[in-house]
């Protein structure tokens, strides 16, 4: 077979597995559930895609190429299976103090890559609110400040709490897959940070005093991003950055303007997308929906469909 052929070939199962993946695992469309099938660790291994010698091409041409870290690893696999698996324990450490950097002359544009750091050192040292009290690590972000996409959780849970960065617990875990499903890497083609920056304790919700001592930070750090588009993740991300009361359930899959400038869709926080409701199938099927949207506005392209 020529290696044109080839390639586009295994593009093409790629995109359908994914699909296949994420619509097998939502059971929108009725896919065999059998528990059994999908004990196998090795199964996302067998994708015939694997027997083909062509490396897979980076996702996206998505962000400044000038930024796109090397990824030894190699891009992420297609949207797995293993959703309710548990995940690896996260270990406990303490991030290192950034330096503050010494702030830029008067009248000079800001630049995200001194302000940016220099606001997260200044959430090390925050003690604006009382969740700075019980806090192990502050967490302000992970992913790739030039990216043009950032998704907004809520606060650190435990997990998030002891290693210094957001959404690495089972949440996290899901959320990465879900970028992975959008043909994106996590790391680096997009950034992703919370409204508030300390773990509330026994993960309960930042209290509205909490958020409106921490949003500040935010605003900022959204404001040098400056991304196309920004998902927010579950009712506290959309109540704390619109300052509306409508639900999630309600608001979800529609776009809004954040400060009148930035698109913004709402969609399901990934911790909901993990309880077991009753019309859980439904509510993956939504924020599938919601994130395509979201590719579309973004040039991405779309999975194929069946
Ligand atoms: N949930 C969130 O909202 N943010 C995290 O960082 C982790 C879990
Ligand atoms: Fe400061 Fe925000 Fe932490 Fe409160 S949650 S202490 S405002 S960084």
């Amino acid at each position: 077979m020529d290696d044109d052929l080839r390639s586009e070939l295994a593009d093409l199962v790629r995109a359908v597995h994914a699909y296949v993946a994420w619509h097998g695992e939502s059971g929108s469309v009725g896919f065999p559930r059998d528990r059994s099938a999908r004990e196998p660790r090795e199964a996302p291994h067998e994708l015939p895609h694997e027997s083909f010698a062509t490396p897979r091409p980076p996702p996206v041409a998505f962000v400044d190429p000038a930024f796109r870290a090397p990824s030894p690893a190699g891009p992420p696999p297609p949207f797995s299976p293993h959703l309710f698996d548990e995940p690896e324990p996260v270990p406990r450490v303490t991030k290192p103090k950034i330096p503050v950097p010494a702030p830029p002359p008067p009248g000079e544009a800001r630049d995200k890559h001194v302000h940016l750091p220099r606001i997260e050192a200044e959430v090390q040292s925050c003690a604006k609110c009382r969740l700075h009290e019980t806090r192990t690590n502050t967490v302000f972000f992970r992913g790739n400040p030039d990216s043009p996409l950032v998704f907004v959780g809520e606060g650190p849970g435990a997990d998030e709490d002891a290693s210094g960065k957001p959404f690495v617990g089972r949440a996290g875990q899901l959320l990465d897959k879900m970028i992975g499903a959008m043909g994106l890497d996590p790391e680096r083609d997009v950034y992703i940070c919370n409204i508030v920056k300390c773990r509330p304790p026994g993960n309960r919700r930042p209290e509205p005093d909490e958020v409106a001592a921490c949003i500040p930070y935010l605003h900022e750090q959204l404001d040098l991003v400056a991304p196309k588009v920004i998902v927010a993740l579950g009712n506290t991300a959309l109540a704390s950055l619109l300052g509306t009361s409508m639900p999630i359930t309600k608001v979800r899959g529609t776009w809004k303007l954040y400060r009148g400038t930035t698109m913004l869709m709402p969609t399901y926080h990934p911790s909901f997308l993990l309880r077991p409701t009753s019309n859980l199938a439904e509510s993956k099927r939504q924020a599938w929906e919601d994130l395509q949207a979201v590719m579309k506005e973004l040039g991405l392209a779309l999975p194929q469909k069946r």
